[in-house]
């Protein structure tokens, strides 16, 4: 999804708490976890009150402040437009919008009692909205020579919460009438999906009402048609003024209950609606899950839901914990995930500056990510990246590269002590004791790349079954000390894509198999073919 003059970009980054892009001082605290995590971008709010005080009349402060420290730290740049909705709620806007009910109306509930959210039906809302993203993106156009910004959120989780729609007048009357000729153009066109079944399953009929085409989901679905052109809108006409990469994220509705309003926010584009977002948002170049489960099911769950040939899978908000720290490699591996940041980088580290323990393996899963970083670019979707994670109870995982078996060895689980050697610096048990995660990516022609934590490599040349079974093959011990390496080294991508070498190892470094620690860097193998 992003993209770096004209070159994919995978970004790693640090979101802000949602208050520390306006001072400094905040801003440090976040730029000092970035760095310890060794990742490339910052995200960071634009507040809609801060930057509008007064209508028509904008202070570009908070962008400038972000701009500078990104630029100070080496950091790319993503900025969140915090406008109308902010988590299904319309905290952000500027007093003159908060005070002027008239003008701008508010979401009602069922027994006409007012949401804290903005109506996605407000027009003059939608009006003033509009113009202060406009403003906003011919500012940061005008400072972007660079290439420091490279994407735009528009708002923030957007949604209703409290009520599955906004039952106030306006949206009401359009809630009763027939579907309108936008909507059946669509329901017309589509061919499948979650939508399309409901609503064929109601009969499939185009001059009904909402809840005549989709019952129980009606609600939900005439929301996620207001806020989708509501935001659509947006987006159109602030990729007039500027065509950077533009996303939504989500704040998905894979959790334990599923209740629109109740659960998330209704009118986001969750799963049940992705295809209308897609449709009548069609400027947003990605919709984004917000991805904080712990479990690894519904982890994957959300991605390959969120991964589609027309959406890329770029993760915006995310948990810097261990499970994330596993979970990531798959979605790299399985759904060609091509970004990650996670939320609330400020309070990864604490008062002293120092990270916390709680943080230390999404920082390694960073780390493999940073090196890794151009053969991600390179390699996106091609099948040529692997994901080593271990699961419970997992000792070891078969891989196939084609012209190689790989026999993935988890460190923490070899009991043979000769085998387990590593090098001077990494024999002792807590280098052996992580749990292994990371990536590997074949390039063919025998040429490896790994990065991780805790497994080691053992490659099986795909001749011929006498070969591969002989005593000099088949035992896992002979066969990691006859592997036919060209090289074996430690090194680092540079800044122009070149891979440097700082390291070579041999003999007994080398004769174990391929083994992986997140500070060695990246080791590159080229074996015989
Ligand atoms: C998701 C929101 O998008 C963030 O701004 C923040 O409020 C987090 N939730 C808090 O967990």
């Amino acid at each position: 999804m992003f993209d770096r003059g004209g070159k994919k970009f995978f970004s790693i980054g640090g979101q802000v708490n949602n208050s520390s892009s306006q001072s400094e001082e905040c801003l440090e605290r976040a730029v000092q976890a970035i760095t310890k995590f060794e990742m490339n971008t910052i995200a960071a709010p634009i507040c809609w009150y801060q930057t509008e005080p007064e209508e028509g009349v904008f202070d570009f402060g908070q962008i400038d402040l972000v701009l500078r420290k990104a630029r100070e730290n080496g950091l790319k740049v993503v900025f969140l437009w915090f406008g109308t909705w902010k988590n299904g709620a319309s905290h952000y806007v500027p007093g003159w919008v908060k005070e002027d009910k008239k003008r701008f109306i508010w979401a009602q509930n069922a027994v006409g009692a007012p949401t804290r959210s903005l109506s996605p039906v407000g027009m003059e809302t939608k009006a003033a909205d509009k113009k202060a993203v406009e403003k906003v993106l011919s500012y940061i156009k005008s400072q972007n020579g660079d290439g420091t910004v490279i994407a735009f959120q528009v708002e923030n989780e957007p949604g209703l919460l409290g009520t599955p729609r906004d039952y106030g007048q306006e949206s009401d009357t359009v809630f009763r009438a027939h579907l309108p000729e936008d909507m059946r153009e669509f329901l017309q066109r589509l061919e499948e999906g979650e939508i399309f079944s409901l609503w064929k399953g109601a009969g499939g009929g185009v001059d009904v009402s909402w809840k005549e085409a989709f019952g129980l989901y009606a609600e939900e679905i005439f929301s996620a048609y207001c806020f989708a052109k509501y935001i659509g809108d947006i987006a159109a006409a602030g990729k007039k003024v500027y065509d950077i990469p533009m996303y939504v994220n989500v704040w998905v509705r894979e959790t334990g209950n599923r209740i629109p309003g109740i659960d998330y926010p209704s009118g986001g584009a969750t799963s049940l609606v992705l295809d209308l977002w897609k449709y009548f948002a069609a400027h947003i170049d990605c919709i984004c899950p917000d991805i904080y489960f712990s479990d690894r099911d519904t982890y994957q769950t959300v991605c390959s839901l969120y991964q589609r040939q027309d959406n890329p899978l770029y993760i915006p908000e995310s948990h810097a914990d261990d499970q994330n720290a596993l979970h990531l490699f798959e979605a790299v591996e399985r759904y060609g995930l091509t970004g990650i940041h996670c939320f609330a980088i400020d309070s990864a580290i604490d008062n002293e500056g120092n990270l916390r323990a709680e943080c230390e393996q999404f920082r390694h899963a960073v780390k493999t990510l940073s090196s890794m970083r151009p053969l991600l670019e390179k390699y996106q979707g091609s099948g040529r990246i692997y994901a080593v994670v271990q699961q419970e109870c997992m000792d070891s995982m078969f891989l196939d590269f084609g012209d190689f078996w790989g026999r993935v060895y988890f460190l923490n689980s070899i009991t043979d002590e000769a085998y387990i050697h590593l090098d001077n610096c990494h024999d002792d048990a807590a280098h052996v004791q992580v749990r292994g995660k990371g990536l590997i990516v074949y390039a063919g022609n025998g040429e490896f790349y790994l990065a991780g934590d805790g497994f080691k490599l053992v490659l099986i040349k795909k001749d011929n079954m006498e070969y591969i079974t002989s005593s000099l093959r088949g035992f896992k011990y002979l066969n990691a000390r006859n592997q036919e390496y060209k090289i074996v080294e430690e090194g680092r991508f540079d800044e122009e894509g070149e891979f440097v070498s700082n390291k070579v190892r041999c003999g007994d470094e080398s004769d174990m198999g391929l083994w992986v620690y997140h500070d060695v860097g990246l080791v590159h193998a080229v074996v015989e073919l």
